[in-house]
């Protein structure tokens, strides 16, 4: 059976890769709307603390499951698991490791093809002149978003740029991956990594010394007070409950934690390559380009000329290509047409070298396990990925979209993060798994971190999923007592229409499929789920399979 020898190149280049696949789209877009939407700087310090206490522990714990796994020849999470304790049930976690990266992918190009769009068309000046309404409209007729036709519920998007569009973006991915780690990956690391980061500190200039702006009528109008409200640490708001769940959703997202990614990547590593110092580097490079870069671009240049209460009501990704070039335009020319391709050349790399990293835990899976080459992986995973997008494309704006995000952005990555630290410090066990951390490493690890990984870490992750399942209507500390108030007195509980249990059984909505004869939105939301559910299904049947093949062969190996 043919077998792929995948290795990387040089530490630099894994380091690059490991960089790329935790900074991305996270870092410049959902960063600065998290912070400005949970108080600025009152978010940093839930956002620091669960850095330190879940994200590094979380970054030592998957790297050096990698490792353990793949000096085993096992590289992707369902057997990496599956190596680390006896129990089946173990390899059917890990499939959360494959199905959270096959989901997030999905929508993810989507936005990434944007990104080269907007590049393309910042080349070409296609915004010059507009105003603010224009640009914005532009978007949603790149899109394809448009008012149902008569006799429907929900529209169907059918943007045709955006679509081929996306399948050159797909196209340039799946191309990538079937060049492997060290020929493909890595090499792209190499070059988008330096110029995302030359991009940033542009920007970011332009933005730190636009200062006040003169717009008339907006006292606000200044960038500094974009940049005082997201840096400046605030004490006020650390009892709610509300902005720790949000810090350490980002925190997830961001580093690429609880998804099987880094599991994946560092299953490449050999067997007593150093591990601590290299995960640290990795992540300490994405908290650098998320708090600083990623913090001083869009909302300072939007505060300076929209504002600083505008940006607070209306921050959202989608400003980044609904209003970014607009506010470009205000510079004159060329320096508008710079700062777009600076701003979504910037977009476009962070993005490519994260999807890249999504795209590997299923490539190594099926290379691994039912011994496909690269070109057929790539391919079958192209296809894959382009099911499950279309809904997200066609259905964009009724939220099939956040359908994707809530589901495996949000959700399975903590039921996957849960699951692998007890595995790690309580059934592989803690003295194992330091020894696991520290081996080969070019750093002391703080001693007082196998304390950390072994209880601390554990607690914090619980408590966060314990929380996003039965989170109260607002979820603000007041609500959290006003709810349990309510369950001693009335034994019901007010459930926030974003906590698990409210989601998974529609309890604050009617479960209408057809109205008049036409499908809701809530259809087609249910539809999308079904098709994530079968995703992880099938999934779950392929880890199946390749056991039952694994004992075939050992066998044949015996008789
Ligand atoms: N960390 C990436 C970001 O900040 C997203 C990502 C998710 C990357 C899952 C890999 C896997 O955008």
């Amino acid at each position: 059976m043919p077998k792929v020898k995948e290795a990387w190149g040089s530490r630099i280049g894994l380091i690059l890769a490991m960089a790329g696949n935790a900074v991305g789209l996270g870092n410049f877009l959902r960063f600065p709307v998290q912070a400005i939407r949970n108080g600025g700087g009152a978010f940093i310090i839930p956002y620091l603390v669960s850095f330190l206490l879940m994200g590094l522990p979380l970054l030592w714990i998957e790297w050096s499951m990698g490792r353990y796994g793949g000096v085993k020849g096992n590289h992707s999470t369902p057997f990496i698991f599956g190596s680390m304790s006896k129990k089946r049930l173990w390899k059917y976690v890990g499939v959360f490791g494959i199905f959270t990266n096959l989901g997030i992918i999905s929508y993810y190009t989507y936005i990434e093809s944007w990104t080269l769009s907007y590049t393309f068309k910042s080349i070409a000046q296609s915004f010059s002149g507009l105003s603010r309404h224009q640009v914005s409209a532009a978007f949603d007729t790149y899109a394809g978003v448009h008012s149902p036709a008569a006799g429907h519920l929900v529209a169907v998007n059918f943007p045709v740029w955006a679509i081929v569009a996306f399948l050159i973006t797909l196209t340039i991915n799946i191309y990538i991956l079937s060049k492997g780690l060290s020929g493909g990956v890595e090499k792209v690391a190499k070059i988008a990594m330096p110029l995302l980061l030359l991009f940033g500190v542009f920007l970011a200039i332009r933005a730190i010394t636009l200062g006040a702006t003169g717009v008339a009528g907006c006292a606000t109008c200044n960038s500094h007070l974009g940049l005082d409200f997201l840096w400046k640490p605030k004490f006020n708001n650390l009892a709610n409950p509300k902005v720790w769940l949000a810090a350490a959703g980002q925190i997830f997202f961001t580093l690429s934690v609880g998804m099987g990614t880094i599991h994946c990547y560092a299953a490449y590593v050999k067997k007593n390559e150093d591990i601590a110092l290299n995960a640290m580097t990795a992540g300490w490079m994405n908290e650098f380009v998320e708090i600083v870069l990623g913090a001083a671009i869009v909302i300072p240049i939007a505060v300076g000329y929209m504002g600083i209460d505008w940006v607070k009501e209306n921050a959202s990704f989608m400003m980044a290509f609904k209003t970014m070039p607009f506010l470009f335009s205000q510079w004159g020319p060329i320096l508008a047409t710079l700062s777009g391709i600076a701003w979504f050349g910037l977009l476009f790399f962070a993005g490519i070298t994260s999807s890249l990293a999504m795209g590997t835990p299923f490539m190594a899976f099926v290379e691994d396990e039912f011994g496909w080459g690269r070109k057929k992986s790539a391919v079958i995973l192209g296809l894959i990925i382009l099911i499950l997008a279309l809904p997200t494309i066609f259905f964009f704006e009724i939220g099939v979209f956040n359908e994707y995000d809530y589901w495996t952005g949000t959700v399975s990555l903590v039921i996957f993060a849960t699951a692998e630290v007890i595995l790690f410090s309580w059934i592989f066990g803690m003295d194992k798994g330091w020894k696991e951390i520290t081996r080969g490493s070019d750093i002391r690890v703080p001693t007082i971190y196998k304390f950390i990984i072994k209880w601390i870490t554990p607690v914090f992750i619980l408590v966060i999923f314990i929380s996003a399942m039965i989170k109260p209507l607002h979820g603000e500390l007041v609500d959290w007592q006003l709810a349990f108030n309510q369950l001693l007195t009335h034994g019901t509980w007010p459930w926030a229409s974003d906590s698990i249990i409210s989601q998974v059984f529609h309890l604050n909505e009617k479960i209408i499929w057809f109205k008049q004869g036409a499908a809701t939105p809530m259809f087609y939301k249910d539809m999308s789920r079904l098709l994530l559910l079968s995703t992880f299904l099938g999934l779950s049947f392929m880890v199946h399979l390749a056991s039952k093949k694994r004992k075939l062969t050992a066998k044949s190996h015996i008789s």
